[in-house]
C-alpha cells in the first residue's frame, strides 16, 4: 500500500500515540532507536510480520528482533535463560544488545524465521520505550533500510529508503550509537558472537569470557541473516589498509573519482603516508573521526556511507579499515560486507 501524505512526524507525544494506533491497528510504522530505526510492526501478530517482511524485501529465512522494555517482559517470550544471558542483560540492558533463546510458543513463527529461538533487545531510546510500553506487547523491528541497503540512522534516511511504503517515521533526530546491536546467542552451553555491533565485543567478554564466532554463512541455521553482501551502497566499495594502497592500485582506474571513506586523518604525520603519487586524488573525503574516536566513528559510519553514495562527483567508494578493536571491529565487519567491485 502507498501512504500519500507526509509520512514523517516529530517524535513528541502526538507522533507516539499515532505511532502506538497504528500499530494496534497491525501496520508497520518507522521508530528511532539509539542504533538504528527500525521498521516496527506487532511482534505477535503475523499479519504485521508478513508486512514488514514485504516492506523490506526481506527474505522469510532472516528472523526478526523482538523489543521490550524489561527483562521480565524477555523473560515472558523465551524458556530458559543461561546465568550468562541474564548478567549480560541485567548489566547492558536497556542497550545495544540483543540476545538469542529458546522460544516460548506465543513467539509467531514468522518473527524467528521457524527457529525454536529468538531474539531479544531491551532499546535505551526513551521512544521506542515509551511506544513499546504504550502498545503494551513485543515490537518486531528490523532496521528501517530495504533489505541489503544502507541502515538508516536519521529519519531522512528513513524516507529515502522507504519512502511512502510506511505510513508513519516518527522522527527523534539522529541515532546515538549508529551501529546495530550486538547479538550474542548460545550453543551448546557456549556463548556466541552472531553479530559485532554497537556494544564492544570486550564488554561483553569481560563478562562471559572469549565469545566464539560463527563463519559468515547463511546456510548456518544458528546466523540465519548474515548474508555475505548487505550494508551495500550502489557503488563500489574496496576496503583498503592505510599503509596498503598500492594493493588495490590495479582496481582504481586513473580516472577514478574516489570518495574516500577515512578515520584518524588529524592524528596522521602527513597525507603522503597515505596515498600513492600514482594515485588519483580523491574527489571527495569523509573521516569518520578526525581524532580517532570510535564511538564518534560509529555514529556517522551508515551516514556517512550514504553521503558517499548519493555524492554525484564520486564513482566509487574507497573505504580505510578501522583498528580492529572495539566499535572498530563492528564496523569493519559492516565494511566487508559491503565490499563489492
Ligand atoms: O540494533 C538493532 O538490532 C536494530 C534495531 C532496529 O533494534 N535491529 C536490527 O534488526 O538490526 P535486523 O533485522 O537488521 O537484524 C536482525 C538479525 C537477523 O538478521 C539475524 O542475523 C539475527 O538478528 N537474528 C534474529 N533472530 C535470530 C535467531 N533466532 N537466531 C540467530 N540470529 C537471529
Ligand atoms: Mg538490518
Amino acid at each position: 500500500m502507498q501512504f500519500s501524505h507526509s509520512n514523517l512526524q516529530p517524535a513528541d507525544s502526538r507522533g507516539i500515540a499515532r505511532a502506538v494506533e497504528l500499530l494496534r491497528a497491525g501496520e508497520a510504522v518507522a521508530l528511532p532507536t539509539e542504533t538504528v530505526y527500525g521498521l516496527g510492526g506487532d511482534g505477535l501478530r503475523e499479519s504485521a510480520l508478513a508486512k514488514i517482511f514485504e516492506i523490506k524485501g526481506r527474505p522469510r529465512f532472516d528472523p526478526l528482533i523482538l523489543h521490550v522494555t524489561s527483562l521480565a517482559e524477555a523473560e515472558a517470550l523465551t524458556l530458559e535463560w543461561p546465568a550468562e544471558a541474564r548478567r549480560l542483560a541485567e548489566k547492558f540492558w536497556p542497550g545495544p544488545l540483543t540476545l538469542v533463546l529458546p522460544k516460548r510458543d506465543i513467539v509467531p513463527h514468522l518473527a524467528t524465521s521457524g527457529q525454536p529461538t529468538a531474539a531479544l533487545r531491551c532499546p535505551s531510546h526513551p521512544v521506542m520505550r515509551q511506544v513499546i510500553a504504550e502498545f503494551g506487547g513485543p515490537i518486531a523491528a528490523p532496521s528501517a533500510n530495504r533489505f541489503g541497503r544502507i541502515s538508516p540512522t536519521t529519519a531522512a534516511a528513513v524516507a529515502t529508503e522507504l519512502g511512502t511504503d510506511v505510513p508513519l517515521i516518527l522522527d527523534a533526530g539522529p541515532c546515538a550509537v549508529g551501529l546495530e546491536s550486538t547479538i550474542v546467542g548460545w550453543h551448546e552451553g557456549r556463548p556466541l558472537l552472531l553479530r559485532a555491533g554497537g556494544l564492544p565485543r570486550e564488554d561483553i567478554e569481560a563478562i562471559t569470557g572469549p565469545l566464539e564466532r560463527l563463519a559468515a554463512v547463511e546456510s548456518s541455521p544458528l546466523a540465519p541473516g548474515q548474508l555475505k553482501s548487505h550494508y551495500a551502497p550502489r557503488k563500489p566499495l574496496l576496503i583498503v589498509n592505510r599503509t596498503d594502497f598500492h594493493e588495490v592500485a590495479a582496481d582504481i582506474p586513473a580516472d577514478a573519482r574516489i570518495g574516500l571513506l577515512t578515520f584518524a586523518r588529524q592524528t596522521l604525520p602527513s597525507l603522503s603516508h597515505e596515498f600513492p603519487a600514482s594515485f588519483p586524488a580523491p574527489s571527495r573525503t569523509l573521516d569518520l573521526s578526525p581524532t580517532g574516536n570510535l564511538a564518534e566513528a560509529a555514529t556517522r559510519f551508515f551516514g556517512a556511507l550514504r553521503e558517499l553514495d548519493e555524492d554525484s562527483t564520486v564513482d566509487r567508494i574507497l573505504a580505510i579499515r578501522l583498528p580492529d578493536h572495539g566499535l572498530g571491529l563492528a564496523i569493519n565487519e559492516r565494511l566487508s560486507r559491503a565490499e563489492h567491485r
